[in-house]
């Protein structure tokens, strides 16, 4: 505690609390001293050599994923045509990428269609923290598993899925790793930037800070070409990963910035997290009314229109003891009535171990985590997948139809 003499000079001394002024350069410091203490705290928890690895999978999950009985999976066994997988002890388990060459097999009517494009998903929600990142990660790694080939597209320049890939997004991610070059006008299709991801059937186009480029990038492109129309960049960006991957899954920042509406309009798909919290059920309110705003000032005022397949409200982060949420989630039934996914992800509140952060619910070999509540979660995102799988197969099963008719 600092003090300080009154000017009168009377000896009166005020108490206050110190000045601790922070510089441009401290701040550059403080923020190299974080991003390297963030190389060592990944590198502690990603053994070995910071690799993260998928887990393998026991012949209960095989036969879980398959949707088959574990019978079914020992006649397969014995016809030799799949991966066998490795005994461990007296247990068979797989390895990821040879579950999915089972799954691929037993679920192939689940599989895209040939003549169907991969179908794009955007996780949004203006509001920061209410599970975009996990679920969009989550879902990818469940898709992935029940043997879909998935792109994840990470446009939040704070590259929160980016990390939980693995990757750090301010030491290892270049602009040509990001969508940055495509909304710069240097790319004009997106698949310079894909990289696989450690999961099997993952790839992943990363995101850094870098990204807030496109926030400038974009309006200046729009002010030289008033016939551009930024927020279609990212949609006809993607058209070769739509042949490529069975679904492409957008994670968008916490705003309604010049990226996520070109994720929002490159989408069939859109999945807003929503935790039933009355100020998050009250920003979903603005979110969509400033989206209807801008679509249109952008597109309806242009004589077009956008339609999506799906538009699912899920509900995360759910405390089912919290007497508030109950009431809230009733107004969140009210509001968006069949939008509401039938299935709620509970808040898991001992998330088991700091390193369970950097990944998730997917990423823990099941039994690893002795916890009830962590038990119910990954229940709630299987279901989640499961359901959301059933409209994507849906869609491709639309267009076959449109192609036919
Ligand atoms: N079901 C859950 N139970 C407990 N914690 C959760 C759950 N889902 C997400 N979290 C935690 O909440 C925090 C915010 O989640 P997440 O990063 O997915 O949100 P977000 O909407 O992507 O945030 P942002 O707006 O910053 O991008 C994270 O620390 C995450 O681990
Ligand atoms: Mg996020």
């Amino acid at each position: 505690m600092s003090t300080k003499l009154a000017p009168s000079g009377e000896g009166i001394r005020i108490h206050r609390a110190p000045i601790r002024r922070q510089s441009l350069a401290d701040i550059e410091a403080q923020a190299a001293r974080i991003a390297a203490m963030m190389g060592q705290i990944r590198t502690a928890m990603l053994p070995p050599a910071s690799v993260k690895q998928a887990p393998a999978v026991s012949a209960a999950q095989l036969a879980e994923l398959c949707g088959v009985d574990k019978s079914k999976i020992a006649y397969r066994l014995t016809r030799g045509d799949l991966p066998a997988g490795t005994m461990v002890g007296n247990r068979r388990e797989w390895a990821m990428t040879d579950a999915r060459t089972w799954v691929r097999d037993l679920r192939h009517e689940h599989m895209r269609p040939a003549q169907a494009a991969g179908t794009t998903i955007t996780v949004a929600n203006f509001k920061g923290g209410v599970a975009k990142t996990t679920s969009a990660v989550t879902l990818a790694q469940g898709l992935a598993m029940r043997g879909h080939r998935v792109l994840v597209v990470d446009l939040d320049p704070q590259g929160s899925a980016t990390t939980l890939f693995g990757v750090l997004p301010g030491a290892e991610v270049e602009p040509e790793h990001t969508a940055m070059l495509l909304f710069s006008g240097e790319e004009e299709d997106l698949s310079y930037a894909i990289r696989p991801s450690y999961w099997p059937g993952i790839d992943l186009i990363c995101a850094a800070p870098l990204l807030f480029g496109a926030e400038f990038a974009l309006p200046a492109r729009q002010t030289r070409d008033p016939g551009f129309e930024f927020w279609r960049c990212l949609d006809r960006g993607l058209d070769q990963a739509r042949m490529d991957y069975d679904v492409i899954l957008i994670d968008t920042p916490p705003a309604l910035s010049y990226v996520t509406i070109n994720a929002l309009m490159a989408a069939d798909g859109v999945i807003m997290p929503l935790p039933p919290s009355a100020l998050d059920f009250a920003s979903s309110a603005q979110f969509w009314d400033l989206f209807s705003d801008l679509c249109n000032q952008l597109i309806r005022s242009r004589g077009q229109d956008k339609t999506f397949e799906f538009i699912d409200v899920l509900l995360s982060r759910v405390e089912s003891s919290d007497a508030a949420s109950s009431v809230v989630r009733q107004w969140v039934l009210e509001a968006y009535t069949d939008k509401v996914l039938p299935i709620e992800i509970p808040k898991t509140s001992v998330a088991a171990t700091a390193s369970a952060e950097f990944g998730t619910v997917y990423d823990l070999p099941r039994g690893a985590v002795n916890s009830k509540t962590f038990g119910r979660a990954r229940d709630a995102f299987d279901r989640m997948c499961e359901l959301i799988e059933q409209q994507i197969v849906a869609v491709w099963a639309a267009q076959i139809e449109q192609m036919e008719g």
